[in-house]
């Protein structure tokens, strides 16, 4: 057992920063000497002297040794791991690096439909192939869950020569589906299952949580520490056990999608959150969950307003096992109105604002820097909202998502290299899709190259547009036109 007290890398650097000396190396702000005035308005001067680079007693992010080693021995151990890797470019390059260490060009990877665009950029780096499973979908709510053990039964066994399974764990929503199911069923074929638990690095901390994907059998898991615990934005940890992945690929992988210049902050922000988690994350996240049942409770009595529950047991769907219970969506339908139409006002005006929004829903991450004050605001703002009048709340009809199955003649790399030419939205069904087309958040690329474009795709996003959503990932997300590959 580690003494989980420790900081190495927080305390190495905190001693360089009191350590004098004439700087010349980078950064070129020098310790903040050089720093824009208006950007020391903002943050002021203090953080930019911890703002160092890999210097003599900081260790090296791609062969550790020192501090960064045992910061991330400290973290495997906390986290439940074999090994861990620091991550300075988010769960991003963390799934990149998933995906290049597990499969080479033309090899197969099964995942589900309701990817994170990360995982379509492994996709493309890595030339593998995806074999693509739909999520349960519930129609009603027009929410993808996870895979289900028997829809990935039958992908592998239609695909017994796939080299890896990638699987979402939690979804954005906070749903799970049965990852221990999920991990057996892979085993059988003797390959890894890779998890993007971007959004469940908080489950390892409280056994009311939902099992973490590493005691549920993942192999590796890739967990975005910034989006629910104490870490620096872009802050997010990798980690792996047992013997189906290659180390030193994983290594050699994430030397390729980061920067070569890890930000310090950022690393020392990962060392002090894992701290933070070790010593008190069961305190921290019992009042997390206080706060998110306090709200369920209030927002769920307010007419027209529902929350997202794990089903009852007559209604089992296999693809919904457990709930995070802190990642809390409200359903306004009821209220005639659009999540994007609720979103709007509640940011604009009331002074709540949500993760993201969806046609029918609004979703809300509560972790541990919440406060009662702000979970006040939020049920007020829920009330203002349902006793707004109905005309005030544009209602709009709703359609369903897409639930496709994935057609391509050419692998995502195959159609993002391929040469492309750019169409009139009305021209480009049926054609070969050149580029990413998603809607963010949540980050779940409705096209992506390789894929057939359908009219129902377009339709569906024109609509998300309309309705006020986000469309990335494109070169023109004004959506007028698309860049399709040239026949
Ligand atoms: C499911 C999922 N995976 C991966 C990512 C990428 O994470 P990061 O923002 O840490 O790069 C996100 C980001 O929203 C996500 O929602």
């Amino acid at each position: 057992m580690l003494n989980q007290n420790q900081t190495p890398l927080l305390d190495a650097l905190k001693a360089c920063v009191a350590s004098p000396h004439a700087p010349f190396y980078t950064p070129g702000h020098k310790g903040g000497k050089g720093i824009s005035h208006l950007l020391a308005d903002l943050l002021g001067k203090a953080v930019f002297c911890a703002d160092l680079t890999e210097l003599a007693g900081l260790d090296n992010l791609f062969a550790p040794q020192g501090v960064i080693y045992e910061a991330q021995e400290l973290a495997a151990e906390a986290f439940g791991a074999l090994k861990t890797w620091f991550l300075v470019n988010g769960s991003t390059c963390g799934v990149e690096a998933a995906i290049l260490a597990t499969c080479g060009e033309g090899d197969k990877i099964i995942l589900p439909r309701n990817v994170h665009s990360s995982a379509i950029a492994g996709l493309i780096v890595s030339g593998a192939i995806p074999i693509f499973v739909n999520p349960e979908y519930d129609a009603v709510l027009d929410i993808a869950h996870s895979i289900t053990p028997t829809a990935l039964e039958s992908a592998l066994q239609q695909h017994p020569d796939a080299k890896a399974v990638l699987t979402v764990y939690p979804t954005y929503y906070g749903v799970c589906g049965d990852l221990q199911a999920i991990a057996k069923i892979t085993h059988q074929y003797n390959i890894p299952l890779l998890v993007d638990e971007a959004h469940g690095p908080h489950f390892a901390f409280h056994p009311q949580l939902p099992t973490p994907a590493l005691a549920a059998g993942a192999d590796l898991t890739v967990q975005s520490i910034h989006k629910v615990l104490g870490a620096m934005t872009q802050a997010s940890m990798l980690h792996v056990q047992g013997h189906r992945i290659n180390i030193d690929r994983v290594s050699k992988a994430l030397q390729l999608v980061q920067s070569t210049s890890p930000s310090y902050l950022l690393l020392a922000s990962l060392d002090a959150a894992r701290q933070q988690m070790a010593v008190d994350g069961k305190y921290l996240m019992s009042r997390t969950l206080e706060l998110a049942d306090n709200a369920r409770t209030r927002i769920s009595q307010i007419p027209g307003l529902s929350i997202l529950e794990i089903p009852p047991k007559e209604g089992f769907s296999p693809g919904f096992i457990a709930l995070d219970r802190t990642r809390l969506t409200v359903n306004v339908s009821g209220l005639g109105s659009t999540g994007f139409a609720a979103d709007d006002i509640l940011d604009e005006q009331l002074g709540v604002t949500a993760e993201f929004s969806s046609l029918q829903h609004l979703t809300f991450i509560i972790s541990l820097g919440n406060t009662q004050a702000d979970i006040e605001q939020l049920v007020q703002g829920f009330e203002t909202i349902a006793l707004l009048k109905k005309s005030l709340l544009r209602k709009q009809s709703l359609s369903t998502q897409v639930q496709k199955n994935y057609e391509s003649q050419l692998s995502p790399r195959e159609a993002f290299f391929a040469v492309s030419e750019t169409l009139p939205l009305e021209y480009a069904s049926d054609r070969i899709c050149a580029e990413i087309v998603c809607p963010y958040p949540p980050g779940i690329p409705i096209l992506m190259p390789g894929e057939v474009i359908t009219k129902a795709a377009l339709e569906y996003l024109q609509q998300i547009q309309a309705m006020g959503g986000f469309i990335s990932g494109c070169a023109d997300t004004s959506l007028k036109t698309l860049k399709v590959v040239s026949c």
